[in-house]
């Protein structure tokens, strides 16, 4: 009887005093996950997109007419997006009317003024982000020409 109580005694504390580094080993793992956090293909052409326009503006600024379109903004067709947010159908349908008129940027031979054309590309970068991330809003509007 004793030795039972004995090795009872042993069990219920082995897997009392499991319990607490199990959940230490949790927050150990979480603070790992965030740790590592890596921005998305996406996120990652956004910042890209974004500094090749600020590019463009300067250059429109300064006179000089952009002529060669970044052929890496066709990425957004097929870039992998940040795992809570998906390719609906707006998503497709707002890339699409975005690569055409960032493309119009860089065509020399419109009749519109390339300012013109440019603010609409941006317009249309802060339509897509009014959808579904409106968090850059305010740091998309920075890039329209005044
Ligand atoms: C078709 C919709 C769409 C268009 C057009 C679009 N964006 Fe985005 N943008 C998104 C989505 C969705 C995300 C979030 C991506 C993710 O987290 O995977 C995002 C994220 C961003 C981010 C944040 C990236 C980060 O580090 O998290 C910036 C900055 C950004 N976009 C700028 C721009 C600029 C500048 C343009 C135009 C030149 C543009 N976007 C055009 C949908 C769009």
């Amino acid at each position: 009887m004793r030795v039972l109580i004995y090795v009872l005694f042993i069990i219920i504390c082995f897997f009392g005093c499991k319990q607490p580094e199990k959940e230490v080993e949790h927050i150990v793992k979480e603070e790992l996950v965030y740790d590592m956090y890596q921005p998305s293909e996406m996120a990652n052409l956004m910042n890209e997109m974004y500094a090749q326009n600020l590019k463009v503006k300067e250059d429109i600024l300064n006179g000089i007419v952009p002529e060669k379109f970044p052929l890496d903004f066709l990425k957004i067709h097929s870039a992998e997006l940040s795992e809570f947010k998906s390719r609906n159908e707006t998503f497709q349908s707002f890339s699409k009317l975005f690569i055409e008129s960032e493309k119009e940027i860089f065509n020399t031979n419109s009749t519109i003024p390339v300012e013109e054309r440019y603010n609409n590309t941006i317009n249309l970068c802060i339509s897509c982000h009014q959808t579904e991330c409106t968090g850059p809003i305010p740091r998309i509007k920075k890039l329209l020409i005044k």
